[in-house]
């Protein structure tokens, strides 16, 4: 299958492991659509490019391969176990690789900085790594014991053990419709208010269970765990991956070159609709009102779509089934 369901992506679909995050380690984490993100993107020897998903490396490795002997690339990662890890896996590329912990909604700021202010290549690979889904010290996963921190970057914000705490039902099931699209928020919202009275939720297996518990029906007959859709929400509210994501794509306008490439692989509705209609907006360029028969805006097209999204193919489904609801979208940067 093929979609690009949350369902299927509530624990980060992009992972090659287990969708609950069991305590059974990894080798890693395998890059999805490998040859479909080089082929979108195409770097050539000599050109510049950005990372913005570091990860596993996986694909920044592909990348740098591809662009020999001396084309370079800012890796970036909110997570600074990624950037550590990066860092070991890239060192054979010397100082064609140069990395840093940062959100890519500042990549505006961060990539000039590092001598990335025009480049040939932008990629945003979104969602969680298998690294951080198996580390239970990040309460990614179903089962993960530790406290429900779901950060990708630990240093600041408000930890998913934190909004728990301090939501109120309403805003909960707010939470939990918008960025889980969970028919039973407002049922799980009330659960977890009325058991924090007592017991704080701070743990993953907690809320997993305190879901099961809220959720109509056995948990046999679910396609996928209960708790998926509201693992999923609070991932996304916890790091604003939505408005980092429409910042992120902000920046690619300001940093491709004329034929540059932005490649995006993303892994539910909600990321790749955010993705579509950017590309869409910018590949029409004229915002006027479609009854005014003459444009006054005067916007020019600042994208040429690079053709439909993509998805992995069966050899890749088969090898790595957990790539299922990627979708990749890809498209070139006009001149001004
Ligand atoms: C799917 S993994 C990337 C995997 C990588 N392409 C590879 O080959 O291993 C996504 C990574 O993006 C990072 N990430 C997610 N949102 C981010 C953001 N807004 N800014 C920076 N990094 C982010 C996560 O910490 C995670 O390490």
């Amino acid at each position: 299958m093929n979609s690009n369901d949350p369902l299927d992506m509530a624990n980060g679909g992009n992972v090659a492991g287990s969708l609950e995050g069991g305590a059974e380690p990894e080798a890693g984490h395998l890059p999805v659509m490998a040859d479909e993100v080089i082929d979108s993107l195409a770097p050539h020897p000599g050109s510049l490019q950005i990372d913005a998903t570091l990860g596993g490396a996986g694909h920044a490795e592909r990348i740098l391969e591809a662009c020999s002997p001396d084309g370079r690339l800012l890796g970036l990662d909110a997570d600074g176990a990624a950037i550590a890890r990066g860092a070991r896996r890239l060192a054979r590329f010397g100082e064609r690789a140069v990395l840093r912990q940062a959100n890519f909604r500042e990549l505006e700021g961060v990539a000039p900085e590092a001598g990335f202010g025009l480049v040939d290549g932008l990629f945003l690979d979104l969602g969680l790594s298998s690294f951080q889904l198996v580390d239970v010290k990040r309460g990614f996963g179903f089962r993960a014991g530790g406290r429900l921190d779901m950060r990708f970057d630990t240093s600041r914000g408000r930890s998913a053990a934190d909004l728990l705490a301090t939501l109120d039902a309403v805003e909960l099931t707010a939470l939990f419709g918008r960025y889980g699209e969970e028919p039973y928020s407002g049922r799980i919202s009330r659960t977890i208010v009325e058991t924090r009275r007592s017991t704080p939720v701070e743990t993953a297996e907690q809320l997993a269970a305190l879901v099961v518990r809220a959720v109509p029906g056995k948990r046999g007959g679910h396609r996928i765990h209960p708790a998926t859709r509201v693992f999923q929400a609070l991932r996304i509210a916890v790091n604003d991956e939505l408005g980092a994501l429409q910042a992120g794509l902000a920046a690619s306008l300001i940093l491709l070159r004329p034929g540059g490439r932005l490649v995006v692989l993303s892994y539910h509705s909600l990321e790749d609709r955010i993705v579509k209609r950017f590309i869409a907006g910018e590949q029409r360029g004229c915002v006027c009102p479609p009854d005014l028969p003459v444009c006054v805006c005067g916007q020019s097209p600042r994208l040429r779509s690079l053709g439909k999204s993509r998805t992995p193919g069966q050899a890749e489904l088969t090898a790595n089934p957990r790539s299922r609801s990627a979708r990749l979208r890809a498209a070139e940067r006009l001149a001004a």
